[in-house]
């Protein structure tokens, strides 16, 4: 074996021996570093003929070539096992079940406001939407229900501190029955042009659901709240009509036919005669008390007249319920705030 076997020999050894890549690196510069022992050698030549130089130098480079490889190799096996080190520590259960990500649903309360929905339209009712800030106008005295009224003090109400430009005073609706005037009275003048050309207007027939606002809380009131209102008026619409068309939205909402409803005498500003309507279940939980769900009434003559009617020839009726109440009633839940509360153990028992 010559000097430059033993040479080869070892720095394949030493490279074998290095366990790190900074290991590694360390051992090449014993070899072919500034003063390895290759480099030695080159230095070594300058006191060689020209002959042996050749010859010599052949030698070396094969050497350095022979050592480079065995160093190219170590570097490649050493990085490859870092590689496959980092593969193990990172790898993936790819057989672990997903976290599981429930689908989400509508709300009860959504679910109820839905269902209404498409009972009244199944009537005939057009839905319609209305602002939550109001007017005082909408609120109280477009529904006869003048400014210092006693009747202003049936709700506890939400003023807003803020009067817009032109002086108006605004609130949180206390209700929805604002929408009695607003929506006629678009219907109004939407039909203008048709009346004066001698056709007649259509009978105004609408639902209004949405968030209501009273200074309320305890298990049965929450400061939001929500209902539904209805309006029905045309040239012969009589209570008889509210009470099928009731009548009719109960049975199909709770769907049972055995359901009696009660017509209360009460006091609304805006209708005239007035009353509570009362359900009772002939059988279930509930069965055999009257349960209150709505408060109604023949749209008040005055009320028709700020809608931009002739209470002579128009007649009609409201109706203002309780989706809250409803739901609670559907799915025999005793206190409402846990509608509100937003506890998805809660909610998810409606999916
Ligand atoms: N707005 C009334 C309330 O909030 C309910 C109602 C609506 C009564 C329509 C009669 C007619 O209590």
């Amino acid at each position: 074996m010559t000097d430059l076997d033993s040479i080869v020999d070892g720095a394949t050894h030493s490279f074998a021996q290095a366990q790190t890549p900074a290991e590694l690196e360390n051992a090449k510069a014993l070899y072919t570093g500034k003063s390895g022992r290759i480099t030695e050698l080159m230095k070594g030549m300058a006191a060689l003929s020209v002959e042996d130089k050749k010859s010599r130098g052949a030698a070396i480079n094969l050497a350095k070539q022979a050592i480079e490889t065995a160093l190219n190799q170590r570097r490649e096996a050493l990085a490859d096992q870092e590689l496959q080190a980092q593969l193990k520590a990172e790898a993936l259960d790819v057989s672990l079940p997903g976290r599981l990500r429930a689908p989400g649903g509508l709300h009860p309360v959504s679910l109820t406001m839905e269902r209404i929905e498409q009972i009244f339209a199944s009537m005939g009712f057009d839905v319609a939407d209305g602002p939550e800030i109001e007017t005082d106008w909408h609120s109280f005295t477009s529904l006869n229900n003048p400014p210092n009224h006693p009747a202003r003090s049936m709700q506890d109400t939400f003023y807003v501190d803020m009067k817009g430009d032109d002086g108006i005073a605004y609130n949180l609706r206390p209700h929805t029955s604002p929408m009695q005037v607003r929506y006629a009275h678009q219907h109004v003048t939407k039909y203008a042009e048709g009346v004066k050309k001698g056709k007649p207007m259509p009978e105004i027939r609408v639902i209004a659901p949405g968030r209501t606002y009273r200074v309320d809380s305890d298990a049965t009131h929450s400061p939001m709240f929500h209902q539904c209102e209805g309006l029905w008026l045309g040239e012969n619409i009589s209570f008889k009509d509210l009470k099928v068309v009731f009548t009719g939205f109960c049975r199909t909402f709770f769907e049972s036919d055995d359901l009696a409803l009660r017509f209360r005498p009460s006091f609304f500003p805006f209708t005239e005669p007035s009353a509570e309507i009362d359900i009772q279940f002939q059988s279930g939980p509930l069965a055999g008390r009257w349960l209150e769900v709505a408060g109604s009434g023949q749209v008040h003559p005055q009320v028709v007249r700020n809608m931009g009617l002739d209470p002579e020839k128009y007649i009609g009726f409201a109706f203002g319920m309780g989706p809250d109440r409803l739901t609670m009633l559907r799915y025999g839940v005793s206190d409402l705030r846990l509608f509100f509360d937003g506890d998805v153990r809660f909610l998810s028992q409606f999916q």
